[in-house]
């Protein structure tokens, strides 16, 4: 599998990988096409302090993460994995991309909510070590994976 930044070349295999998704999956990722659309937006270069990944497997577009509000120290993540995919630890490695990714650039953490019935995503995120810390007004559940602050010395006086 190979996970890489999705850019406009992208656009059909993003359409197809939406419509991919199941009936529970487009419920729970894609309401009223919400994440497609932001991915096309994205692809038109509209969406700024977002970025969005694609995971491949056999030319195939199997999972896609986002990550939004790169301007702030916490970013808030999106994962999704095509129904024929799901179960093959692609939602895991996109988490674990993601925290690497956030980690590597000094992020504090990464925020997230979903439905309190998605077994499934409740389930990964638990298992890459996200702590439930409430309600979003939505009513869907928060999660946080917190990053360990930096070491004393590297910190500035006083702190
Ligand atoms: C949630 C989702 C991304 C998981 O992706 P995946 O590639 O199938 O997950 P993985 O194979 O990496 O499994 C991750 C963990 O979740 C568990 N899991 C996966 N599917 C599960 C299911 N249907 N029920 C319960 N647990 C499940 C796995 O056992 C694994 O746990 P472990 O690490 O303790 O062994 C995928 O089900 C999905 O895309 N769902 C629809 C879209 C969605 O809901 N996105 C999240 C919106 S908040």
């Amino acid at each position: 599998m190979t996970v890489r930044e999705l850019d406009r070349g992208d656009r059909e295999a993003v359409v197809t990988f939406f419509g991919s998704l199941g009936e529970e999956g487009t419920r729970f990722f894609n309401y009223n096409s919400g994440n497609l659309n932001r991915t096309l937006e994205y692809l038109d270069g509209r969406r700024p302090g977002h970025i969005f990944f694609g995971a491949f497997e056999d030319g195939a577009m199997a999972g896609i993460l986002f990550l939004w509000d790169l301007d702030r120290s916490v970013v808030w993540l999106g994962v999704g994995v095509a129904e024929a995919f799901r179960g093959r630890r692609i939602g895991s490695a996109l988490m674990d991309f993601a925290s690497e990714y956030c980690r590597g650039r000094g992020y504090g953490g990464i925020l997230l909510d979903t439905a309190v019935e998605n077994t499934a995503a409740r389930r990964l995120y638990e298992s890459r070590g996200y702590e439930r810390i409430g309600t979003h007004p939505s009513g869907e559940l928060l999660y946080l994976l917190r990053f360990p602050a930096r070491k004393t010395a590297e910190l500035p006086k006083g702190v």
